[in-house]
């Protein structure tokens, strides 16, 4: 088997996502290591999981620094010295400055709870609950210098029913984002991704339809 995949997980909060990703490496699901999990939230519950299993945290804290570049220059240099192959954001509420996209060219993922390009940034659930959408889902992206505007690597969609409130519908789109996401990391462990432009494709995937998008009547919603 190829060597696992060095991980850098940046979290502010609950870290669901996080803890995802453990328990699919701990299952032998994602070949991949967290070498290190940071958080700008000395609060976030993330950072109580990953202690849990013995991963290295830090806490970087705003106002230890002077400006937002001090700060990334920082977590640039905790990055590099955990030789971390992909940076995996995993409800960061941060935005990253040009110099860590830099540093980690195409090797900065993040996940978003709504189908992009609709509902980018923040309250995307309730967004999309509010503007009345009949399917949401999730979308793990390449980040860029926008909002949630990078490359596509997976989807996968979620109905909305009419007896849903906004946090019925959330909750049902982070049960996705726990599948999904594990699932993106592996291609990368796989080295399957490949970046034309835009388009990210998924080399060697036999079911597109099922690898690129869980669509809920295929899989027996
Ligand atoms: C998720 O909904 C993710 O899509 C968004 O922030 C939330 C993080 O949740 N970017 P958690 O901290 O992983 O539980």
């Amino acid at each position: 088997m190829a060597e696992p995949l060095k991980l850098g997980v940046l979290i502010s909060g609950s870290g669901s996502n996080l803890q995802s990703i453990i328990d699919h490496i701990e299952k032998g699901a994602l070949n991949a290591i967290i070498k290190v999990v940071i958080s700008n939230n000395h609060h976030a519950l993330g950072l109580t999981r990953a202690q849990k299993h013995g991963l290295p945290v830090v806490v970087l804290k705003h106002e230890d620094f002077r400006t937002r570049e001090d700060l990334d220059t920082e977590l640039i240099r905790i990055l590099k010295s955990n030789e971390i192959d992909l940076v995996v954001l995993a409800g960061f509420m941060r935005i990253l400055t040009p110099a860590v996209l830099k540093a980690f060219p195409h090797k900065i993922i993040n996940i978003h709870p709504a189908l992009l390009p609709s509902f980018p940034g923040i309250h995307s659930q309730k967004n999309a609950f509010e503007y009345g959408v009949k399917f949401s889902g999730c979308t793990v992206h390449f980040i860029d210098e926008g909002v949630d505007t990078g490359p596509i690597i997976i989807q996968s969609v979620v109905p909305v029913f009419q007896d849903d409130t906004e946090e019925t519908l959330a909750a049902r789109i982070l049960k996705e984002e726990h599948q999904i996401y594990p699932r993106a990391i592996q291609f990368f462990a796989e080295g399957k991704i490949k970046i034309t432009g835009r388009k990210v494709q998924i080399k060697d995937a036999k079911e597109i339809s099922l690898i690129a998008l869980h669509n809920p009547s295929l899989a027996g919603f």
